[in-house]
């Protein structure tokens, strides 16, 4: 959600904290702030839109600031402004950055304005800085004010504080959002996550909850929730694949979906042997853990969601094995099946999707024995949360809406379905079948790649419409509703996905001249059936662009038809989300919409 950094150091911290900024920006976007030290003066220059409107308010002079901290905001509590951007600060004495939800910021807030405590903004974060403060005033120093406040909060937090009073010193605490510590040689930062601070260090401590770090320039001391010292190891790690170079491509989202190739191919590297699956790729005892499997719970939110529904499709055809999936945010509201045999898969680009971890820890509550996440960033809160780790190694997603990291999910969910294959003992025939196209999947994705030009005058049919309609069946259906949330996501055209036969229950009703459809159309046992779906659409002037690996036949109609490259049917729903996306991409700059930060959302949602 939001993004912290803060630093100190012998040097001018000031561009590293806005550096450190705008690689952050895709955590949130409405506003950003900055509190750095000169002296014993503290500046705060706060704006609200992006870090390019923040850096122009900053002073044109020469500024050498040895002690800072910094935000870019994605509102909860308080529309974007200048007033609610972070940093929020007591008496311009306490300065503080916050990413999460005090959950008890009201009691809180009461408590303090009954001790003559005057507030200045809407924000939740705004009792920290005023806690610490009157602690301070009642005699305590910075050190315990600071853990006493934070004693005395209760929900999600990462925080990042600095004292006007205390020019050597930046405290980090973390509960349920993620907070990094990175060291350099007599510095040392704090940042929400690596990509922050990966110009400035490759070496990292990685926080946990209930921890807090004591921050100097020549050292960093954490303790954890008792008080005690904690355990943490430095990691050293390859911050080059962090950078935030567009590398010739206009946008981190066009980059991203041409990587996915490579990230595929990357993503099934040393893990697929010549007929199957490497063993030990999901981390030593996870064949034998799953072994008597009977239950697959799947449990992820957007994009991931979507590749948890896919495999659904796989288990149960390939494995004969139930599985559920359900949103993050939602799967604790269901009674969850408790049996001893299941294996509780989590899925996330980020592994900090609040929803998606808070399910995890509930699931471990029950006694789930066996728990594996599909992730794209090691040492994230999933990865430590969880038994097993498949890392989908797709390299670092910037763009908002995530496609890359859709389809090297799939790409490991589809090494899942084969290691389970082998595991139950499926015929090794099946394995091979799947694990060659699997190899053949980079080339199709290649080459799909190239057909720009018809995803652009697809484009076009869209762009001017407020509303399409995204169809499929069976394995496909998923991937309607991936087309459906890009194109909302970048474009702000409302986009709905529906199974293609529940069409006739109500949502034909919408159709007219006006409304585009998109239908996916399979080459399985599903094409009669879908090709009366698309009739019924055409015999009311609906248009419809038609995507699939069969040529053109009768299915088509005014709208077209876009022909993918054909593999085996439980693999083709990957090449064909493709397609969409790029549609939705090109319908998005003729839009003239921010692609890579669509408006109101965030890239990493940390809060629940
Ligand atoms: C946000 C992003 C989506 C992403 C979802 C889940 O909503 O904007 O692109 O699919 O979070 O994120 P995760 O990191 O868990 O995959």
């Amino acid at each position: 959600m939001c993004g912290i950094v803060g630093g100190i150091s012998d040097r001018n911290v000031l561009p590293i904290l806005i550096e450190g900024l705008k690689r952050l920006e895709y955590r949130g976007y409405d506003s950003a702030g900055v509190a750095f030290r000169e002296n014993s003066k503290i500046s705060l220059i706060k704006a609200k839109g992006r870090v390019l409107d923040l850096e122009n308010k900053l002073p044109e002079k020469k500024i050498k600031s040895n002690q800072g901290i910094a935000h870019t905001r994605w509102a909860t509590h308080g529309v974007p402004s200048e007033k609610n951007a972070h940093p929020q600060i007591s008496e311009n004495k306490i300065f503080v950055v916050h990413n999460g939800i005090i959950e008890n910021h009201m009691n809180l807030k009461e408590k303090l304005q009954s001790e003559g405590v005057k507030f200045r903004s809407d924000t939740d974060t705004e009792v920290v800085a005023h806690l610490i403060n009157l602690h301070m005033q009642k005699g305590m120093d910075f050190d315990s004010a600071t853990l006493k406040a934070i004693s005395q909060l209760k929900g999600a937090y990462a925080l990042a504080i600095i004292d006007k009073d205390n020019p050597d010193l930046i405290i980090g605490a973390r509960n349920q959002s993620p907070l990094v510590i990175g060291e350099g040689y007599d510095e040392n930062f704090v940042a929400s996550d690596i990509m922050a601070l990966a110009p400035v260090t490759n070496k990292f401590k990685f926080m946990e909850d209930g921890q807090v770090a004591f921050i100097t320039k020549e050292k960093n001391h954490v303790i954890t929730s008792n008080g005690n010292a904690a355990k943490l190891k430095t990691q050293e790690i390859d911050s080059n694949s962090y950078t935030n170079d567009l590398g010739g491509f206009n946008h981190f989202m066009e980059k991203e979906i041409f990587e996915q190739p490579d990230a595929i191919s990357k993503s099934i590297e040393g893990r697929l042997g010549k007929n199957e699956t490497q063993e030990g790729i999901f981390g030593s005892g996870f064949e034998e853990a799953v072994k008597d499997v009977t239950n697959i719970q799947i449990v992820a939110c957007g994009t991931s969601y979507h590749s948890g529904r896919i495999f659904e499709y796989w288990s149960h055809k390939f494995l004969g094995i139930n599985c559920r999936v359900d949103y993050g945010s939602e799967y604790q509201y269901q009674e969850p099946i408790k049996t001893k045999k299941t294996l509780l898969v989590t899925i996330s680009q980020s592994g900090e999707t609040a929803d998606t971890l808070s399910s995890l820890k509930f699931a471990k509550k029950t006694g789930l024995p066996v728990t594996l996440t599909i992730c794209n960033v090691a040492n994230s809160s999933l990865c430590r949360e969880s038994d097993y780790t498949l890392l989908t190694n797709a390299g670092p997603e910037i763009g908002v809406a995530s496609t890359k990291a859709f389809v090297t999910q799939l790409a490991c969910l589809n090494l899942l379905l084969l290691t389970l294959m082998r595991v139950h003992n499926q015929t090794p025939n099946a394995r091979k079948k799947i694990t060659d196209a699997l190899r053949d999947l980079p080339k199709h994705i290649d080459k799909t790649l190239k057909m720009t030009d018809v995803y652009k005058s697809t484009a076009k049919l869209l762009f001017k419409r407020s509303s399409a309609l995204f169809l499929g069946r069976g394995l496909y259906f998923p991937i309607a509703r991936e087309g459906a949330l890009k194109l909302k996501e970048i474009s702000y055209i409302h986009a709905e996905a529906y199974p293609a036969g529940e069409l006739k229950h109500g949502p034909l009703a919408l159709i007219d001249r006006d409304m585009p459809v998109i239908a996916l159309v399979p080459d399985n046992e599903h094409l009669d059936k879908i090709q009366s779906n698309i009739q019924e659409v055409a015999a009311r002037k609906g248009k419809v662009v038609t995507i699939g690996p069969l040529g053109k036949t009768k299915i088509t109609k005014d709208g077209g038809h876009i022909k993918i490259p054909k593999t085996l049917d439980l693999l083709n729903p990957i090449i064909s989300v493709v397609p969409m996306q790029l549609i939705s991409y090109y319908t998005a700059l003729l839009k003239g919409t921010d692609v890579d930060k669509p408006r109101n959302l965030a890239k990493s949602v940390t809060v629940e």
